[in-house]
């Protein structure tokens, strides 16, 4: 090897091959063999670098084609195979963590956004309500995209309600729906929960466009799978419910997988002889509908909020809970339990009763 061509690292890789610079002293080149490719060292034999060649590596362009195809595939390879930091960090903590690295994938892969469900639930002040409200916010804390508005009967909004709203991690609205003075007024049964319920709906018509509405008493017990059945539903959606009326259930009759009518131990008349319970309605078909509301009519409030949804009949009823065949709600009714005993203020005053009586009613 000539010493001009040991001073380029080209020629390194002749390993001794023959450096013809005679040859290339005329054209200013010279011709190295490597393998059977063919590189030329560029020789500037009148300039000052006269002793520094410059080398080209000259390949056929079918080595060429060769060389940049394998360095696509050596690149694929490195990301298909997992390589990739990231692909091994995952690789590590799916070891760590005792499951495959798709497992892992697809714990940690967000979900697509989920429709809302919001929940309008009345309620009143009463020696149960904190206990029901405490339920009902533990059970609805298990259950994502949800929106929790909770609807009091008379201004202003109870403290211990508030402080329980604010203790949960549920997106909420605690707002108030007093009843008219006009219904307020009537002598006989009121119409429990529809001011607020109605209000509920005025809040959904303000601020939502899209989701799920149901209507969720304070006293019920929900199964959290029944909030992702109900996510779905198109227009309105029924299930049964259990402990309702002496027949212990209240539900769609279905047979081969169709709507076939309603069992329910009061029909009374009704179009939709279902508990408040026992259906939910998109967000988009009340928006279809501006006029749908509850009417103050004792045991109809039901019938009437659905039938305000007309047009809809009874057989477009999107059936849930496989086919109406599990019960995820019960219509539990608690005791009613006596407001408590005075507190004697000689005896206790300066102990935590005085604080615990203002809880209790
Ligand atoms: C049944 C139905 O499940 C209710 O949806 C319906 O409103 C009620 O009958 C009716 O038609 O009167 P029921 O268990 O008998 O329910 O009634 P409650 O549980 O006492 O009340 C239903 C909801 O309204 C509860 O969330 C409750 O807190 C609330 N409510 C009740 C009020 O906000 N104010 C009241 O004076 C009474
Ligand atoms: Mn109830």
């Amino acid at each position: 090897m000539t010493p001009e061509c040991a001073q380029t690292s080209l020629c390194r890789y002749t390993r001794g091959a023959a450096c013809d610079k005679e040859a290339g002293s005329r054209a200013g080149a010279a011709r190295v063999a490597v393998g059977s490719a063919v590189a030329v060292a560029a020789m500037d034999a009148t300039g000052p670098h006269s002793q520094q060649p410059r080398v080209v590596l000259r390949l056929p362009p079918c080595w060429l084609l060769t060389a940049a195809l394998l360095s696509l595939l050596l690149l694929l390879a490195y990301y298909c195979s997992g390589w990739s930091g990231e692909a091994l960090q995952v690789q590590e903590l799916a070891r760590q963590m005792g499951c495959s690295p798709a497992t892992l994938a697809a714990t940690t892969t967000p979900p697509p956004p989920q429709r809302t469900v919001y929940v309008i639930t009345p309620t009143y002040r009463r020696p149960e309500q904190l206990a029901e409200l405490t339920r009902l916010a533990q059970t609805l804390m298990h259950v994502p995209a949800l929106h929790w508005l909770v609807v009091e009967e008379e201004a202003p909004t109870t403290a211990l309600v508030s402080e329980l709203l604010a203790s949960t991690d549920i997106p909420y609205d605690h707002l108030v729906g007093p009843m008219p003075e006009e219904y307020k007024n009537k002598p006989g049964t009121k119409a429990r929960g529809v001011s607020q319920r109605n209000r509920g709906l005025q809040w959904i018509r303000a601020n939502a466009t899209t989701g799920v509405l149901y209507f969720g008493d304070d006293d019920n017990a929900y199964n959290i799978r029944l909030f992702e059945e109900m996510r779905s539903t198109e227009r309105v959606a029924m299930w049964p419910v259990g402990l309702v009326t002496d027949y212990g259930i209240s539900t769609p009759v279905v047979a081969d997988g169709k709507f076939k009518g309603f069992y329910d131990g009061w029909i009374g008349g009704r179009k939709f002889p279902v508990d408040m319970a026992g259906f939910a309605v998109s967000v988009e078909f009340l928006l279809q509908r501006p006029n749908a509301s509850m009417p103050y009519k004792v045991g109809f409030e039901e019938d009437r909020f659905l039938k305000s949804l007309a047009p809809f009949e009874p057989h477009e009823i999107e059936l849930k809970a496989n086919n109406c065949t599990k019960v995820l709600v019960w219509h539990t009714q608690t005791k009613k339990n006596k407001p408590s005993a005075a507190l004697d203020m000689k005896k206790y005053n300066n102990t935590n009763l005085v604080l615990l009586k203002k809880i209790i009613v």
